[in-house]
């Protein structure tokens, strides 16, 4: 049974979910305070280097966020990312195995794809809720847009390409939910421990709707 009211809940928290890429452990819990301050609760950090669970560790308990993990590519590192506190899960590509290791640990995923087919076989699996990857290089705002009518149950969240220029093309779709991306956490920002720019491009992005 998919659990949709509790994506649900992680995606509607604010139009933007920040994609991290963590290369220091020390950043961790000040980069995802100053995004949470700045309006950004659910954070994605993606595991691909080699702090990103003890990062996730790291985050877990930060007021107000809710911490998931991206980049989640098979069954044994979506178990390591719950089991580091993950509360939801992403992924570039929807493979079964990987739909069903998230149902069996009872944690939601945001699989992604990138065509109608693809959509239709994740539509089988009972998911409603998925990732447009990557966003631009499949076709930006007018592909989702063609998408809208034919699969009208289902809601994406765009992410790859995906930035303050375009962001809101995307967001006044119909079928989009939020969207994805690693602007608001620049790695010279990260890197400069620059917690207030940070915040401040958090801000940004959590006013983009409404
Ligand atoms: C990624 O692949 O890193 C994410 O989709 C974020 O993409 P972006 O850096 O273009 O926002």
């Amino acid at each position: 049974m998919v659990d949709l009211a509790a994506l649900t809940g992680v995606l509607t928290r604010a139009p933007v979910v920040p994609v991290l890429i963590i290369d220091r452990l020390a950043d961790a819990g000040p980069l995802g305070s100053a995004l949470v301050r700045g309006g950004l609760p659910a954070l994605e950090v993606t595991l691909r280097t080699p702090v990103a669970l003890e990062a996730i560790r790291a985050m877990a308990d930060i007021p107000g966020g809710v911490v998931g993990a991206g980049t989640v590519l098979d069954a044994g590192q979506a178990k390591a990312a719950v089991e580091a506190g993950a509360k939801f899960l992403v992924s570039p590509g929807a493979t079964p195995t990987l739909i069903d290791a998230a149902h069996a640990l009872g944690v939601p995923l945001l699989p992604g794809v990138a065509t109608a087919s693809e959509a239709m076989a994740a539509r089988e699996r009972g998911l409603r809720l998925l990732k447009f990857f990557p966003a631009g290089p499949a076709g930006g705002p007018a592909y989702l847009k063609a998408l809208a009518s034919p699969l009208q149950d289902i809601r994406f969240c765009p992410t790859g390409g995906v930035g303050p220029e375009n962001a809101l093309d995307y967001l006044s779709l119909p079928n989009v939910i939020c969207v994805g991306g690693s602007w608001v956490a620049p790695g010279d920002a990260v890197r400069a421990g620059d917690w207030t720019r940070i915040e401040s491009l958090a801000r940004g992005a959590a006013a983009l709707r409404g």
